[in-house]
């Protein structure tokens, strides 16, 4: 085993493929008890959190959520869009014990052995809407992160039969069923904001008209110091609904301030933030802000984001109803599948994305 491993490591090639292309991941290299980490894990200076780059004495804010009909939730929840971009919800309805089960599921899946994951990597996988992977799009990265993933695009319930993997299919449906309420109350608080009355049917589609759950794995790291989880980067989404577990290391900036915030775990909590499209819908009222998560050195964590996106054939563009009062649009009317192309033809660059978007 240690003189398969060291010959794997003698070589940056043979890291990227075994890693990337044979479908291990950076879980399968902690499996074979790498000590050190590989150079194309190595973050520049400029990139790595350290103690000195980050604040601690402040948070975003937790609303609590225990009467949806309070008109304080929903204004407590656009003050926290707009002035943070990044909120965590407690008592909003979804049991502990469903929240407990999809990060079970998780820890599930990526304990599989690789032959059976390896059905889902980009060449193997069957249907586009399903993808294990590693990194984020590692041809496109010159550093890589220390993370894998599996992601799932919900089309239909048919389509996920279908599809899915057998051992996690059935509960990331049902988490995205027990999790609908929660998004519905959110982004109806949040297009109130925007002067939209009500979701119809084709605010629906802009608003979550795709859905995408994903599971993160981050495997403890041998040098964590040196590099990163998930480099920064802001979402495209409208909203992510994001349950962490109980390890920590995602980090947001602050706007204005630019500081690095901890979102520290709280136990039942979904923490929510603001994707690019709606930062562009709501002509930068709310704010998409830029994030990321740290490698740990003792633990394996998971979390498991559910991004809800415009569906891909949606025009999107800053709301009528929010330029009604003579605001001048910041951004342009585009394809929603024109910019997911963008963001995904590339390594994660900060808040890049956007300034395609912008008149
Ligand atoms: C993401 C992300 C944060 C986390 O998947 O886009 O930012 O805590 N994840 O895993
Ligand atoms: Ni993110």
């Amino acid at each position: 085993m240690a003189a398969h491993l060291s010959k794997i490591l003698s070589d940056s090639e043979k890291v990227f493929d075994f890693v990337v292309n044979e479908g291990n991941g950076v879980k399968g290299l902690c499996d074979m008890g790498i000590q050190e980490l590989p150079n194309q894990y190595i973050q520049p200076l400029e990139e790595r959190i350290t103690t000195s780059t980050v604040i601690t004495d402040d948070s975003i804010p937790i609303i609590d959520a225990s009467n949806w009909d309070d008109p304080k939730v929903a204004d407590q929840i656009c003050k926290a869009a707009q002035n943070w971009g990044f909120f965590q919800v407690i008592n909003h309805g979804v049991p502990i014990q469903v929240l407990d089960n999809i990060k079970e599921t998780s820890h599930r899946f990526f304990s599989l052995p690789a032959e059976e994951k390896k059905k889902y990597t980009k060449e193997n996988s069957v249907s586009r809407n399903v993808r294990y992977g590693t990194s984020f799009t590692p041809e496109a990265e010159k550093t890589l992160g220390w993370r894998d993933y599996l992601s799932l695009v919900h089309v239909s319930h048919d389509e996920a039969s279908l599809f899915w993997p057998t051992s996690c299919r059935e509960e990331a449906l049902e988490y995205l069923k027990r999790c609908d309420t929660v998004i519905r109350k959110i982004l109806k608080s949040l297009i109130a904001g925007l002067n939209v009355k009500a979701i119809d049917e084709e605010k629906e589609q802009l608003l979550m008209g795709s859905k995408r759950i994903n599971f993160n794995y981050y495997p403890k790291c041998p040098n964590p110091e040196l590099s990163v989880g998930v480099g920064r980067h802001s979402d495209i989404s409208t909203i992510t609904v994001l349950l962490q577990d109980d390890i920590g290391g995602l980090y947001v900036k602050k706007i204005e301030t630019n500081d690095w915030i901890h979102v520290p775990p709280v136990n039942g909590a979904l923490v929510i933030n603001i994707g690019d499209a709606l930062q562009i819908m709501s002509n930068d009222k709310y704010k998409s802000v830029e994030h990321r998560v740290i490698a740990n050195g003792s633990k394996n964590r998971v979390s498991v984001p559910i991004f809800l996106h415009p569906k891909p054939t949606s025009v999107i563009g800053p709301l009528q109803e929010t330029l009604k009062n003579g605001e001048k649009p910041i951004y342009k009317q585009i394809l929603y599948s024109d910019y997911t192309n963008i963001f995904f033809s590339k390594g994660h660059d900060r808040k890049d994305t956007i300034e395609f978007a912008k008149i």
